[in-house]
């Protein structure tokens, strides 16, 4: 059973710039924050900049109950995610929170793996924690254009082995993060398969781990208005009828969607 939503107003304590377009923002409330699972996300006011009446929708980056802290990766595209972006410690920004559902949890004593493509990386530490508050734990592929677009590698290498590609070879692999030799060896090593990036990396993702007979979810990022089922404009078409990515979703069983038609 999900926590509650809640309207909340959160105040920025650290900004962190990871490279010239990526920032993690770490946020505390004076409310005690609700709980927050891997692969859920949080609708944030971009403020009364022109062009961002609509919240916009981030993963929880990471979270820390006892800390009462949350926080979220935010590549700067448009005017929505420069407005969050820019927020400096002392600042702060109204959410709803926590949405959607979240990523099942392996059981105790599997091995899964964690692939991640740009800033798809952002659910993936969270994710990685809360495998091992299971009892499990994982691997971690993550691929990106070059070195400065992998991020978060040293904070995710302390929760389990970390490979990466990069598609200009500055890093890692060469190649997307399917091409890395770890995908070729799901059968053998995972019991499960998680994803998230561009759909396009996610549907690789999913039809190798379909062919190996391992099971595959994934976090879709489906443009979204309202973020809690009432615009119906992130339906994505499964085998069970059309859903709402915001509210049946994020994430899904790969093998649920009807993506490869
Ligand atoms: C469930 C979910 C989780 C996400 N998590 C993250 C995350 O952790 N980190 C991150 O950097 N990004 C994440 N995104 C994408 C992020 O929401 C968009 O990049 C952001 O809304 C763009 O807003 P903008 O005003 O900067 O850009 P705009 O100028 O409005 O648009 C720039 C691009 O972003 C896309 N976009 C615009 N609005 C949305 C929207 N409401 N939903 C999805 N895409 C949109 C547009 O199609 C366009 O291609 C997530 C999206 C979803 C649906
Ligand atoms: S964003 Fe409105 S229904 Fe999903």
């Amino acid at each position: 059973m999900h926590t509650k939503k809640q309207i909340l107003d959160l105040q920025v304590i650290k900004h962190t710039s990871l490279n010239n377009h990526h920032v993690v923002l770490t946020c505390t409330s004076e409310k005690k924050l609700p709980k927050l699972l891997a692969g859920q996300f949080a609708e944030i006011s971009a403020g009364d900049t022109a062009g961002t009446f609509l919240r916009r929708p981030f993963s929880i980056h990471d979270y820390n109950m006892e800390m009462n802290t949350v926080s979220f990766l935010i590549q700067i595209k448009g005017n929505g995610s420069a407005s969050i972006g820019s927020l400096q410690p002392g600042e702060s920004m109204n959410v709803i929170l926590p949405l959607g559902n979240s990523f099942c949890m392996p059981a105790e004593g599997e091995k899964v793996l964690l692939t991640g493509g740009g800033c798809g990386v952002a659910p993936l530490l969270l994710l990685a924690k809360s495998v091992i508050a299971a009892g499990a734990s994982c691997d971690i592929l993550i691929g990106a254009r070059d070195e400065e677009n992998l991020m978060e590698t040293e904070e995710l290498s302390e929760l389990g082995t970390l490979f990466t590609t990069t598609e200009d070879g500055s890093e890692g692999i060469k190649g997307f993060v399917t091409d890395h030799p770890v995908m070729q060896e799901l059968k053998e090593k995972y019991s499960k398969v998680y994803s998230c990036g561009p759909d396009p990396m996610m549907k690789a993702v999913a039809t190798i781990a379909e062919e190996s007979g391992v099971d595959c979810e994934v976090s879709l990022e489906n443009t979204m208005a309202c973020g809690i089922g009432a615009c119906l404009c992130c339906v994505t078409e499964t085998t069970e009828g059309h859903k709402c990515v915001c509210t049946d979703g994020p994430v899904f069983n790969s093998k649920t969607l009807q993506w490869h038609n």
